[in-house]
């Protein structure tokens, strides 16, 4: 780790299994050429590789706070040429650089492969920063509170059965508006 609290750690590192990528980047988050990609606790980066090369996104990002697996995505980065393409940060999503911030401003799709308890820390983050137009897929936990868009079950023979969530921004913050407005009345 980078030096970060214990408190501030999403998630132990465990990779989304490959038998789910197309749902996370095409049924549910329906990449398209030239969006921004944003991984937040990046791991091995492996749906950011994917989403320039499969997808055509015109960036890729990731945040992630063990060292040795920035370094891991670093070198791949660098031995398949695609510095222009794709960045990772070494760092804590929870508390964003002003670069980092930059970047959930401008995300199109974000994934997140959190603990329910690593979704509840990042909600705020994510509520502040993305753009309305942005979408999140989180794989497997709810983010408590919000109005979610659609679900969809993996079925593969290395795991058995997993859920992934997507939420729209603009969907998501409607809700809360017409919520709050509920408890006013
Ligand atoms: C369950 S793994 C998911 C890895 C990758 N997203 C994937 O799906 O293959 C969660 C990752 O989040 C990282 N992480 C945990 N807390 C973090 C934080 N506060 N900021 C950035 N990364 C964090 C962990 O080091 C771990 O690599």
């Amino acid at each position: 780790m980078s030096g970060k609290s214990l408190d501030d750690i999403l998630a132990p590192f465990e990779p989304t299994p490959k038998e789910a990528y197309n749902t996370i980047l095409e049924d549910l988050g329906e990449l398209k050429p030239g969006e921004i990609y944003l991984e937040l606790g990046a791991g091995t980066f492996d749906l950011g590789f994917i989403a320039v090369k499969k997808y055509h996104t015109a960036k890729a990002f990731g945040i992630e706070m063990d060292e040795k697996l920035v370094n891991e995505v670093k070198g791949r980065i660098k031995k398949e040429v695609l510095e222009n393409r794709i960045k990772i940060f070494l760092g804590n999503a929870l508390k964003p650089t002003p670069e980092m911030k930059k970047i959930m401003r401008k995300a199109d799709l974000v994934y997140i492969f959190l603990t329910p308890g690593g979704n509840l820390m990042v909600e705020p983050v994510l509520k502040e920063y993305l753009k309305d137009v942005a979408r999140v897929v989180s794989y497997n936990d709810w983010i408590d509170g919000w109005y979610y868009s659609r679900v969809k079950d993996v079925y593969a023979p290395s795991f058995f059965r997993h859920s992934f969530i997507l939420y729209r921004m603009k969907e998501v913050r409607e809700e809360m508006r017409r919520q709050k407005s509920i408890k006013i009345r």
